[in-house]
Parts: structure tokens; sequence; C-alpha cells
């Protein structure tokens, strides 16, 4: 069903990746790629994925260098000069400032995490909007500790309750060229971003105990909702936030 779109797809690290799984399953429902990677680092573990998923476009992206973001449109305009769907599936805060407690956040950790986690995607979404001339979607990924709080989740908190936030109000300004704007809310998985969380094992444990599914979820959970939400059969839905995690945000 998504024969023929465009995606750019923001986040892989190695094949444990949120956004691996959402170029996945973009690809399995036909749609071309266009990937990054963070920096040079990365790169030997992203490479091969991208290869594996035919990505014709393939780059380097670092949100808090000057001028990259803008580097992956121009090369996106130029290619391809279009663009259906976005994903931002990308975070960062300072370990110290992660670990330390909210109290205890930098005012420049406070403003790293912002910044890498949740603004750089509403600066996507500002680029990535005149290339949508046919409509398109977009997805942001959040966690539950933007609304609950979540032991040790810390800055993390306030900066995805912002993200969702953006989310609101991005679909609610994009809506007329009728682009839709998800926050995407996956239960835990073990990746090289969680592993960043004290105690995320326990996290891991009390998910798969309280989802009313019984397990935890995968990545591909995660891609197949985006896919999903990406083709026409979802094209009335927007600005929401959508849990992919076995039913664990209803529990009390
Ligand atoms: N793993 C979980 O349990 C979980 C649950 C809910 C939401 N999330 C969210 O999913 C998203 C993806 O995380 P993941 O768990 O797949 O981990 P991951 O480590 O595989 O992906 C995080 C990505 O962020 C990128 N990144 C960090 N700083 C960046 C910068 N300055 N510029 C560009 N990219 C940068 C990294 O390169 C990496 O690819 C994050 O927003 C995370 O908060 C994760």
């Amino acid at each position: 069903m998504l024969k023929g779109a465009r995606a750019l797809v923001v986040g892989i690290a190695n094949e444990h990746s949120i956004a691996y799984g959402c170029a996945k399953a973009f690809r399995e429902f036909g749609a071309d790629l266009a990937l990054t990677y963070l920096n040079d680092k990365a790169k030997p573990y992203v490479e091969p994925l991208a290869r594996t998923l035919e990505a014709p476009i393939f780059l380097p992206l670092d949100f808090a260098q000057a001028g990259s973001l803008e580097a992956v449109f121009e090369h996106v305009t130029q290619v391809w000069g279009r663009l259906d769907i976005m994903v931002h599936s990308a975070a960062f805060a300072p370990k110290e400032d992660l670990q330390g407690g909210l109290l205890n956040c930098s005012a420049a950790g406070f403003a790293t995490a912002m910044g890498v986690s949740c603004h750089s995607f509403i600066r996507m979404a500002k680029l990535a909007a005149p290339l949508m001339k046919e409509g398109g979607a977009m997805f942001a990924m959040t966690y539950h500790g933007a609304d609950k709080v979540i032991p040790n989740y810390n800055v993390m908190g306030p900066v995805k309750a912002a993200l969702e936030c953006a989310c609101r109000y991005l679909a609610f300004e994009l809506g007329k060229q009728k682009i839709r704007v998800h926050a995407i809310s996956p239960g835990p998985l073990k990746t090289r971003a969680s592993s960043g969380l004290k105690d995320f094992d326990r996290l891991l444990d009390e998910a798969t105990e309280r989802a009313p599914l019984g397990e935890l979820i995968d990545i591909m959970d995660v891609g197949y909702a985006c896919a999903y939400l990406a083709t026409p059969c979802a094209r009335r839905i927007t600005g929401g936030t959508i849990y992919v995690d076995g039913g664990t945000n209803i529990r009390a």
C-alpha cells in the first residue's frame, strides 16, 4: 500500500533500532527509503542495513551540527523532489543530566536534550512540509514517561511531553496540506538509547507483567503501526499519541 512512496527515516543506529523496524516495514509495504546515520563511527553499523533495504539515499545527519539537516533535505529535494513519509526516531541527553534526576539537570543538558530530541522534529517538519506536495505522514517516537512518572526517565519525561505537544500543534498547522502528524509511543525495547536508562531491565520485566497482551513488543510492531498510519487507510487520523505497548498504558 506504499508502493512508490518516498520515506525519510532518521534514527537507525543498528538492527535493534526502532527506526530500523519502521524502515523495514515501509520497504515491505513498497516504499523507497532515504536513511541517515549519525557519524563515521555509526556508519559501519547502519550501512549494511541500508544496503539490505536498497535505500537509494544514505547520508550523515547530526542534529547538533549546523547545516547537517539542511544538507539532507537539499539532497532529498535534488534526488526525489518530493517526500511522503518522515520518521524522527532519535533522542539524546547527556548522561549526567539524564541519570541525576530532574532537579539536578543542568540548563545546558536540558537544552541539549530538548534540541536533539524535540526541536529537531519541528525543524524536520518545516523542511519536509514543502516536499509533501500531495500530503504525507510524519512520525516522532515518544514514551509513556511523557504522561506518567516512570522512575529514572527523569529529564526525558518533560522532553517527550513537549514532543507530543509539538505533534498536536504541527498536526493542526499542517492539516490543511493533508499532512498528518503522529506521536508513536512504543513500550520499552532493548536498544542503544534505552541502555542509558538506569534499571532498564526492571522496566522490561514490569512491562511484560503489566501488559494486557502479556508480552514485550518488538521493533516490527512499531514499524507496522507506522506503515499502516502512512497508508491512505489512515487518512483521517492525525495529531494523537498512539501507543504500541501491548496495552500497558491503560493500567493504573
Ligand atoms: N527503546 C525504548 O524503550 C523506547 C521506548 C519508547 C520510545 N523510544 C524512543 O525511540 C527513539 C529511538 O530510540 P531507540 O530506542 O530505537 O534507540 P537507538 O539508540 O537505536 O536510536 C536512537 C537514535 O538517535 C540518534 N541520535 C542521537 N543523537 C542524535 C543527533 N544529535 N542527531 C541525529 N540523530 C541522533 C542515534 O544516532 C540513534 O540512531 C527515541 O526517540 C527514543 O526515545 C524508545
